[in-house]
Formats: C-alpha cells, structure tokens, sequence
C-alpha cells in the first residue's frame, strides 16, 4: 500500500478533481478519481445496451470489460477496450446513469478492490471520490472533505461543460446537482458522508490554489 495515502471526499462540485490533481502534483503524488471508474462502467454498460436494473449484466461488465486508469501528464486517461474515453465518460448521459453502479455493493465492492489496487502500485497518492476516506481507506494519513454551495457548485460544473462544448442551463444543472447528493447521500451502501477524522473545508469563496495550499499546511502538520 502506498506509504502516503491523502483522500478528499465531498459532493459533485466541490473541486475534488482540480484539488487531487493539483494538490498530487505539487507532493509529486499519483492521483485517482474513483468518480472516472464509476462513469466508466456506466459507459460500458450502455454501449453494451444494459439494462441498468440488472445487477447481473452489470457485474459481467466489471468481471470482463479491460478498463485502464492510467495518469498521462496528470491526466487521468480512461480506456475501455483500448478505446480512449476520457472526454466520453463527461457526457451528461452517463452523469444520468451512473447512479445505477454508485447503489450496488457488489458493483463498488469490485471498483473498491480496484482502487487499493492501485494504491498499493505506488509510493503516495491523493485520491478522490465519495468513500475513499469512510470506506477505501480508512487509515489514510489524511482525510478531506470539500463542500462549496450549490449555486457555486453548479456555475463551477457549467463552466467545465461549456469548456467541453456543451450546451449548458445553470438553473437545471443546479437541479440535477441537488438530485445527486440526494442519490449520493441517502444510497444505503458507502453513502457520501465525511469521515469522523476528516478535515471540512468549505471552497465556496476560495481559489483552487488556496484550497490547496490549506491542505499543504495540512499535510505538513500530519506527515512532517
Ligand atoms: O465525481 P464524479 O461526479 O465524477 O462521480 C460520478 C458519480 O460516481 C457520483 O455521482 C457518485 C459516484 N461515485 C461514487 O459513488 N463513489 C465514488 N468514490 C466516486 C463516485
């Protein structure tokens, strides 16, 4: 297992992403956005033509499926069958169904092994999600959870979509963002909670660097 382990938790939004990855490249840690595994399985499943109601269909899609999660000058590149979908993933359709694989226990107990997997592969890691702190990694050696409100969240999400070229409603991304923590925090397997021991920070009036260097101060005053 990686000798430094640092989880940031928090609802869609939040800044998880741009902080891991950031706040990974300044330690010169390896970064994981558990998020991707999830959206990569949901892909999967629809470009098989799943029904997302059968767990079954959806477990075969795990057990033989070849994901790769692999970090390219700190990209998370996703690959399902050699096929490069890392833009693919962002698509609001599979944002709609990936709740069906967020509820399942047998599906996040498969994605869950996958993620210590790639923990153990490597020296430190800053990894981000919605359980990495109450259920991947308990022990980490330091534990966040970003919040920020929800109109902040959805300009933030707006603004990364149009980026990508879609067409974006502020007021409905806003909706669907509150009907996600709804389904992210009220689903009975590893909801999204923030863990006993972990650091809260509300990034609603902050920069993305001054986020992230709270958390530096953080992980000087944890690990030395
Ligand atoms: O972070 P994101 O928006 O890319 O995550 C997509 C969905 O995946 C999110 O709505 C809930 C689910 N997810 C999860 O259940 N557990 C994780 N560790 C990461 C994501």
């Amino acid at each position: 297992m990686a000798k430094l382990i640092i989880t940031i938790d928090g609802p869609a939004g939040s800044g998880k992403s741009s902080t891991a990855k950031l706040l990974a490249a300044k330690i010169n840690a390896s970064f994981l956005d558990t998020g991707a595994m999830y959206r990569a399985v949901t892909l999967a499943a629809m470009q098989k033509g799943c029904d997302f109601n059968d767990v079954s269909q959806l477990e075969k899609i795990i057990d033989n499926t070849n994901f790769e999660f692999k970090i390219k000058d700190g990209v998370m590149v996703v690959k399902i069958a050699g096929e490069d979908v890392t833009e693919k993933i962002r698509d609001p359709q599979v944002t709609g169904n990936v709740r069906f694989v967020a509820a399942e226990g047998s599906l996040r107990a498969r994605l869950v092994k996958l993620q210590r997997e790639f923990a153990a592969g490597v020296e430190q890691i800053v990894t981000e999600g919605r359980d990495q702190g109450t259920v991947v990694f308990p022990d980490a050696n330091l534990k966040i959870f970003l919040t920020a409100d929800n109109t902040e969240r959805a300009k933030r999400r707006a603004m990364e979509l149009s980026q990508n070229g879609y067409k974006v409603d502020v007021t409905n991304l806003q909706k669907e963002i509150e009907i996600r923590d709804l389904q992210d925090t009220s689903r009975k397997v590893a909801p999204l909670t923030p863990a006993k021991d972990a650091v809260m920070i509300d990034t609603t009036n902050f920069t993305l660097e001054q986020v992230v260097e709270e958390i530096l101060k953080l992980v000087k005053n944890s690990v030395g």
